[in-house]
């Protein structure tokens, strides 16, 4: 596989975490700029530092946006811990976080590795949209930015019913990319919602000895156990999903090029990813949408990420 050099833009985040682990895995990872959304930027900064910590790397991490650009939003600590990182107690990391705003070294990192650069975004696009409104030039250099976000068909799992937890927490955000970005992929909540893991397939990785297994096993808890209790049959994974379409693009079997927009006033709909399905509008196609991929290969990615390959 292909050596990418990654830059993450995050909340951990259980799901984040996986995907974190996934991307050091089976790529150079650049840094991880971080955002708020699952829980309040102090934890996700704090979450991020200690990830990389467990993986024994040396990734910068960036603090960025400590709220939504526009109307403060309600967090998922519900489904992740009041820490994001289900509430273990683990010893923070003793390193600290970059002086450098996220949304500065977004554009720092694009210079510096222009045309070279795969963006993951998989959190709310606070950062990115910042980073867009000082720069607009910054998408000449991605060569690709991979999204985490939206319910393309209105199945979301946020607070208006539509609206997936990424884009519904910082719409505006989400709106500032989507109509700015010429081309981006989107892995949706309805993917993820496709691409569930079976319990017991994670939790036979996570019996795995290798310590990014313990730690992943010791912060997911919660969530597992939320999940089972809500009555999902499969752990849902999104970022993780995402990481994988970024890490292997050939995993992807289904997917449709579209036009997706940003509702940012709805009533009912704030924060819904409205699809010109039928290309109606006769505008370009901005988005490659996610539909399907390999589920072996996206568990194989998995496996390897937490030394039970
Ligand atoms: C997305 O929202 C967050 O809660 C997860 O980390 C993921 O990025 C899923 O809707
Ligand atoms: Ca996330």
């Amino acid at each position: 596989m292909e050596k990418y050099k990654i830059l993450i833009d995050t909340d951990p985040g259980v799901d984040d975490a996986l995907a974190i682990l996934m991307a050091h895995e089976h790529a150079q990872v650049l840094g991880l700029s971080i955002a708020a959304g699952n829980v309040g930027i102090e934890h996700t900064v704090a979450n991020g530092l200690k990830l990389i910590e467990v993986i024994g790397a040396d990734t910068p991490v960036f603090a960025g946006c400590a709220t939504p650009l526009v109307h403060a939003a309600a967090d998922a600590a519900y489904v992740h811990g009041q820490d994001g990182f289900g509430d273990t107690g683990y010893t923070p990391s003793t390193r600290s976080a970059e002086s450098e705003h996220a949304a500065l070294a977004i554009l720092r990192l694009s210079h510096v590795h222009a045309g070279n650069l795969v963006l993951v975004a998989m959190a709310p696009l606070t950062n990115l949209a910042l980073a867009l409104r000082l720069d607009p030039t910054l998408p000449q250099r991605v060569a690709k930015l991979v999204i985490m976000g939206g319910a393309v068909t209105g199945r979301g799992n946020y607070e208006t019913v539509p609206a997936e937890f990424n884009i519904g927490f910082d719409p505006e955000a989400a709106h500032v990319v989507f109509s700015t970005w010429p081309h981006f992929v989107l892995v949706d909540w309805e993917a993820t919602v496709q691409h569930g893991i079976e319990f017991a397939r994670i939790e036979a990785l996570l019996a795995a000895s290798d310590p990014r297994a313990q730690f992943y096993r010791a912060i997911s808890q919660k969530t597992r156990d939320w999940t089972r209790a809500g009555g999902r049959p499969k752990l849902l994974i999104a970022d993780a999903l995402a990481m994988a379409v970024a890490l292997d693009p050939d995993i992807v079997t289904r997917a449709k090029e579209r036009r997706v927009a940003v509702e940012i006033n709805g009533a009912l709909t704030r924060g819904a990813t409205v699809v010109d399905w039928d290309s109606r509008l006769g505008r370009p196609a901005n988005a490659q949408i996610v539909l399907e991929v390999d589920q072996s290969r996206f568990e194989s990615l998995i496996a390897s990420a937490l030394g039970a390959g």
